[in-house]
């Protein structure tokens, strides 16, 4: 399959911090990639190198068939980049925020309505096309954001941490807008901290951590890593108060459920015991012996990273 994204050993380095340590990434035509990763890890800059927005200090990257640091032009009219910054403006309307970017892009008055009126059905903004941005919900301002940015169809579109922020129905029905995007055709490139959303959405995932790539594979791939079934102990009210990772064999489950068996907590006579499959949490926790959501190693349970090391 041909890349929409092709990177070798990107690096880049602010004052003495590598915040990319050589990165390599894949991206074949049509598919969602999501790059993973915890605040700082370097996803924004990534996003920014691949956007031709910020030069790398080595390494090369083409992106729709250009090279970012040759070509830069001819990347930036097949991109598209949404982000933290919009460009969207409070006073006017959904229709006329979306009709001024495509006349700001060369379409004539006609064609910019049209393309607006599109783009407000697509992005199921119709109903407030008429309405001031300053009304917008959350998730209404994100998916206005992804349709300016579309005013001009390209075929790679970045979407830097999409649903940041927003609710979970709100990331839910931004998530069938971008799958959207991937049935027809286009290439996406996202990046989250979300590991929901990255298994949700991305037919691969690669698992940034402080400007490395430590993983990298399909949603299953990841969670096979780390084996099988987590065994969980719910007390009575429904909390879980222990979880138990296990190989996923017959043997392995058992003596998890044995382990289980000799916390206090199950003598609670409305304590249960579930089986699920493992997450991408877990992964996260597997492969860089840290949560993903805290930063310093000291948080990790030394005994679980001893364990998930020798898992490595
Ligand atoms: N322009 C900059 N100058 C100095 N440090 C920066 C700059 N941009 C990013 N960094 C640092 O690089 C690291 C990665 O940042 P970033 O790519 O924004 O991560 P992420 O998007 O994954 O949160 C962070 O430690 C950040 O402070
Ligand atoms: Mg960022």
């Amino acid at each position: 399959m041909p890349l929409a994204i092709d990177a070798r050993g990107l690096r880049k380095r602010f004052g003495s911090d590598d915040v990319l340590a050589g990165l390599d990434l894949a991206v074949p035509v049509g598919t969602i990639f999501a790059l993973l990763g915890p605040n700082g890890a370097g996803k924004t800059t990534t996003i920014n190198i691949l956007t031709t927005l910020v030069r790398p200090d080595e390494g090369t990257a083409s992106v729709a068939g250009h090279d970012v640091g040759s070509h830069p032009d001819e990347v930036r009219r097949r991109i598209s980049l949404t982000g933290q910054s919009a460009a969207v403006d409070e006073v006017l309307s959904g229709t006329e925020n979306l009709v001024m970017l495509g006349r700001l892009s060369g379409l004539s008055a006609r064609r910019a309505r049209t393309r607006a009126a599109e783009l407000l059905e697509r992005f199921d903004l119709a109903d407030a096309a008429g309405r001031r941005v300053g009304t917008y919900s959350g998730g209404m301002r994100r998916r206005l954001d992804l349709a300016l940015s579309l005013v001009v169809p390209v075929p790679v579109i970045f979407l830097d941490e999409p649903t940041t922020g927003l609710d979970a129905r709100s990331r839910q029905e931004l998530w069938s807008v971008i799958r959207s995007l991937a049935d027809d055709g286009a290439t996406v490139f996202l990046t989250t901290q979300y590991l929901e959303e990255a298994d949700r959405l991305a037919d691969r995932i690669a698992v940034l951590d402080r400007g490395r790539i430590v993983a990298e594979g399909t949603a299953d791939e990841l969670k096979a890593r780390i084996g099988g079934e987590v065994v969980q102990l719910r007390d009575g009210a429904g909390a879980v108060v222990a979880e138990l990772p296990t190989d996923g064999t017959v043997h392995g489950l058992r003596a998890a459920v044995e382990q289980v068996d000799r916390l206090p907590a199950s003598a609670d006579p409305g304590a249960t015991v579930a089986i699920r499959r493992p997450s991408l949490d877990d992964v996260f926790l597997a492969i860089t012996g840290r949560d993903a959501a805290s930063d310093t190693e000291d948080q990790a349970e030394p005994g679980r990273r001893s364990e998930l090391q020798e898992a490595k």
